[in-house]
């Protein structure tokens, strides 16, 4: 028979995401709804070896819903990569009577989770956070939605100048090794090119493409590279370009970590607040090792070993828009 659980632990972990508060709230509270004890541990995984569990009650979580970052705070633990980390870890837990987990994070933190559960009597369960939307078993992760806003925001402006100089922008957006960001926030900007790492980068046919343009006249394009992409970053690529085909003038822009920041949008604050939720009837409907997400309008519970194994593909319709429309 599976143990009761009465304590839960909640941890934000990897790199933060707007909409993780309004899931550190959602966990906190749906649990206390349901009787349990939470601890909110701090740092990630690095607090949980240190012993930073703070006891939460309702008000831990008030006015936190509009503020991006995590109350939490986040780290990546080298520590708990290894087994004495863990060891440490676990009777950290056991110190504070915690009997589940609940990790917000993305890929390198489930991997953390799994291993650690499958080491040590203690379920486990993940709320996908993170920027990139790379996890696979939801349609979107917790944070995307506000980056790709942001990415979208600073583009615009981009264009605005590019558009006043005649330049050609390279606008390396993050993402990690996959191009959701780059796809999503280029078909959004109207951009001339798309370069993410699920598509081969073929230097001859952005050139082609952009000669093409250049003669039709026009003077401005914005090419979005994601920071994964094959060929390199924005400077490699631009570079390559540039040495090519000199007829316009290149500027290259790195958004960089303003994608992680602010406040989330409507979207990730339900996505949020609905995955935190789920997350503690999960846990105790008896669901263990597996990650909590949404796929179309269903909420849905996937082995946390296939969410690490298996790729979030992009959508091959949206890549086609771009070439279509520009
Ligand atoms: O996973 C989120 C992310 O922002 C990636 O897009 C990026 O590659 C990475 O984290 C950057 O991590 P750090 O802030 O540790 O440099």
């Amino acid at each position: 028979m599976k143990k009761k659980i009465k304590t839960i632990g909640v941890l934000t972990s990897g790199g933060d995401a707007p909409g993780m508060n309004a899931c550190v709230r959602a966990v906190v509270r749906g649990a206390l709804k349901e009787g349990l004890e939470v601890y909110g541990i701090e740092h990630g995984y690095q607090g949980m070896i240190q012993g930073k569990m703070r006891k939460m009650n309702w008000k831990s979580v008030s006015g936190i819903m509009h503020q991006g970052g995590t109350i939490l705070k986040t780290a990546r633990s080298e520590r708990f990569r290894t087994k004495e980390g863990r060891e440490i870890a676990y009777n950290q837990l056991r110190h504070y009577e915690i009997d589940a987990l609940v990790i917000i994070g993305g890929d390198g933190s489930f991997k953390g989770a799994l291993e650690f559960s499958s080491e040590f009597d203690i379920p486990v369960i993940g709320c996908p956070g993170t920027i990139d939307n790379d996890i696979f078993g939801t349609d979107f992760t917790i944070g995307y939605d506000t980056a790709i806003n942001t990415a979208m925001w600073a583009i615009d402006k981009i264009k605005d100048t590019a558009n006043a100089h005649d330049r050609l922008f390279f606008v390396e957006v993050m993402g990690r090794d996959a191009g959701f960001i780059a796809l999503r926030s280029g078909i959004a900007t109207g951009a001339e090119s798309v370069l993410v790492p699920e598509s081969s980068t073929d230097i001859n046919r952005l050139i082609a493409k952009l000669e093409r343009l250049y003669q039709v006249k026009q003077r401005s394009c914005i090419v979005v590279v994601a920071e994964g992409d094959e060929m390199g970053g924005a400077f490699e690529i631009a570079k390559k370009v540039g040495q090519r085909f000199d007829k316009y003038d290149i500027r290259i822009t790195i958004l960089g970590h303003i994608q992680r920041g602010g406040s989330p949008t409507c979207m990730d604050r339900v996505l949020a607040s609905r995955l935190g939720l789920e997350a503690i009837r999960g846990l105790l409907d008896g669901q263990r090792e597996v990650m909590v997400g949404k796929i179309c309008h269903d909420i849905v519970f996937t082995p946390l070993e296939k969410a690490v194994k298996h790729h979030h593909e992009l959508n091959p319709v949206l890549l086609d828009i771009i070439d279509i429309l520009s």
